[in-house]
């Protein structure tokens, strides 16, 4: 028999638990016992991207050799350009005391023999600032806000529940565009996996803490789940979408004939330790392209080892640690070490061989300086958002920072606004009407390798006007066909993700095609050069 699709009350509903969401689930919880908290995740509770974080967070920590202005213009020069620099100036003030917070929480982070913390640098950091965890910092900050979450009776967590779209006034029967300055947000439909049913859950305010969409590309340091769902939710929901075109590929990810999903990656902070990036001779080549060597912004090295593996035809470039000495690089990199052996490389022994990755997503759902999204009733946190820290490039480790001092702006804020709203009446259950189970998987896993290979070839690290093009025709293909697909189909995750996907194909190839020049992570061949005017695209 049929169950009867479910419908939840919540304060607060929180779509994501990786750092963007626990945080602001937590600062809500702790501020006001009486909120009642809703938090989604797609599969288990602990799998997010901030779980395979390794570098660390950047905070201005030791001031006699570092200074909030350092850190304000190591992100700024990063940025090329786009950062807000306000939202920079808070980012950068802030982010000690709310590594405090979680340093209170449980988070530990390594020491020195002085019982100072041990402080990383990675590229574009002019001093060392960056607290971790050996080389698996984002483990730690996830158990940590993991712990704290389920301390809290006022907070509920619900896994394997697959958010599918935004309740709006669309959902109401009104008519929704994009420039309408008074679209609502209700809260959420959402999969229960274990059962198939689509539940509501309602709630005054909604906020997105979804991560980020490095799944839209063939390799990737991006878990599985990185599939872009919470900024696709809020393009179709009308949200305004920005900087699309600025997606990071980590200079590092380990070269694995095997191909795996995700590439294991290799920290900045290895270069940070004195790792050198080189050709397969032994020769190293970033002098050549950067006077800051190894150590150069993200998007100078990766696009520095992408032509040196087209010029060459070789399949990877490496990395050389075997000058290191291994008893402090065991201690500081256990992991990527043994992850090298298990492949068959010693990095004492043989240089590491790496390959650029789709990494990390500069651009999202445009928020203000309260983490609020141009939806009412709508927030969001974390990677899925454009807050204007990042501008056209992020600086390595201000990611896990951004997210734990916007959770605790947006809890601020949201605590502000609930006595004025009440949960919306009179949203209707799922219409799953008209839908028959999928008869052929390979249609979604076929459509799925097809967008990977899109992006790939046209839409990575280097562009060209006629490449956009190609790849714009293509995914107009794929949309129609896969639109067609969920217009008839009962839903299921993987329909779902790849139907989110290619919306984030779409919208990373169509502002990477409005942007008629290169800077920071947007490299084109038909304009290699920045314009002066500031171009800036919302979708
Ligand atoms: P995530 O941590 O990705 O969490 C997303 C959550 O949303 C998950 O719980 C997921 O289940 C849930 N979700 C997604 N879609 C749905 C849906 N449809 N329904 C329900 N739930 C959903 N940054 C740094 O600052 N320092 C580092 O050292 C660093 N290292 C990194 C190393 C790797 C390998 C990677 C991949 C990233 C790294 N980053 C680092 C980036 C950083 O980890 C991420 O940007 C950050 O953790 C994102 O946090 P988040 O809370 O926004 O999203
Ligand atoms: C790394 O450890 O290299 C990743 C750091 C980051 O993405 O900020």
């Amino acid at each position: 028999m049929q169950q009867q699709p479910l419908q939840h009350n919540s304060d607060v509903l929180i779509i994501g638990a990786g750092i963007g969401g626990l945080t602001t689930a937590i600062k809500l919880a702790t501020q006001d016992p009486a909120l009642r908290i809703t938090v989604l995740t797609k599969t288990d509770e602990s799998e997010s991207n901030t779980r395979y974080a390794q570098g660390g967070v950047a905070a201005v920590w030791d001031t006699s050799v570092d200074s909030f202005d350092k850190h304000i213009e190591d992100t700024l020069i990063a940025g090329d350009g786009l950062c807000d620099e306000a939202i920079v100036r808070i980012v950068v003030e802030e982010g000690p005391v709310r590594v405090r917070e979680i340093i209170e929480w449980g988070a530990r982070f390594d020491k020195n023999r002085q019982e100072n913390y041990d402080l990383g640098k990675e590229g574009g950091h002019s001093a060392n600032r960056i607290l971790h965890y050996k080389d698996i910092t984002g483990w730690e900050i996830q158990r940590t806000l993991l712990e704290k979450a389920h301390q809290l009776p006022n907070i509920t967590l619900y896994d394997h529940y697959f958010a599918v779209d935004l309740i709006t006034q669309h959902h109401l029967g009104y008519t929704v565009t994009r420039l309408m300055p008074d679209i609502e947000c209700y809260g959420a439909y959402a999969l229960n996996k274990s059962n198939g049913q689509i539940e509501t859950f309602r709630s005054k305010i909604t906020v997105i803490a979804t991560g980020g969409a490095g799944q839209v590309y063939r390799d990737t340091t991006n878990p599985v789940i990185a599939t872009g769902d919470g900024i696709a939710m809020a393009y179709r929901a009308k949200c305004w979408i920005e900087n699309m075109e600025f997606v990071q590929f980590h200079p590092t990810a380990l070269y694995n004939p095997a191909g795996e999903n995700p590439a294991f990656l290799v920290s900045e902070a290895v270069r940070g330790f004195g790792g050198i990036l080189k050709r397969k001779d032994g020769r190293p080549f970033m002098e050549e392209y950067d006077p800051r060597g190894s150590l150069a912004p993200r998007d100078i090295v990766a696009r520095a080892i992408d032509n040196e593996m087209k010029i060459s035809g070789e399949e990877c470039m490496y990395l050389d640690c075997r000058h290191l000495d291994k008893a402090d690089f065991l201690a500081h990199f256990p992991n990527i070490y043994d992850k090298c052996l298990s492949i068959g490389i010693d990095p004492m022994e043989n240089m590491i061989p790496i390959v650029p990755a789709c990494h990390y997503f500069c651009g999202g759902i445009r928020v203000d300086e309260q983490g609020k999204s141009s939806i009412n009733r709508l927030f969001a946190c974390g990677e899925c958002t454009s807050t204007g820290l990042h501008g056209a490039n992020r600086l390595a480790s201000n990611s896990l920072l951004e997210a734990l001092v916007f959770g605790h702006r947006i809890a601020a804020s949201v605590r502000e606004q609930l006595p004025a709203i009440g949960l919306q009446e009179g949203i209707p259950d799922w219409n799953a009407a008209g839908t028959t189970q999928p008869g052929e998987m390979v249609l979604i896993t076929q459509s799925l390798k097809e967008l990977k290979e899109i992006m790939s070839s046209y839409v990575g690290i280097v562009r060209s006007d006629a490449r956009l093009k190609r790849a714009l025709d293509r995914l107009h293909l794929l949309f129609e066909e896969t639109e067609a697909l969920y217009d008839h189909t009962v839903l299921s995750p993987q329909l779902c993700q790849l139907r989110n996907l290619i919306t984030i194909g779409y919208l990373i190839a169509r502002t990477a095609s409005l942007r008629k020049e290169s800077r920071g992570l947007h490299y084109t061949t038909d304009y290699r050069q920045q314009q002066n005017i500031k171009q800036e695209f919302i979708l």
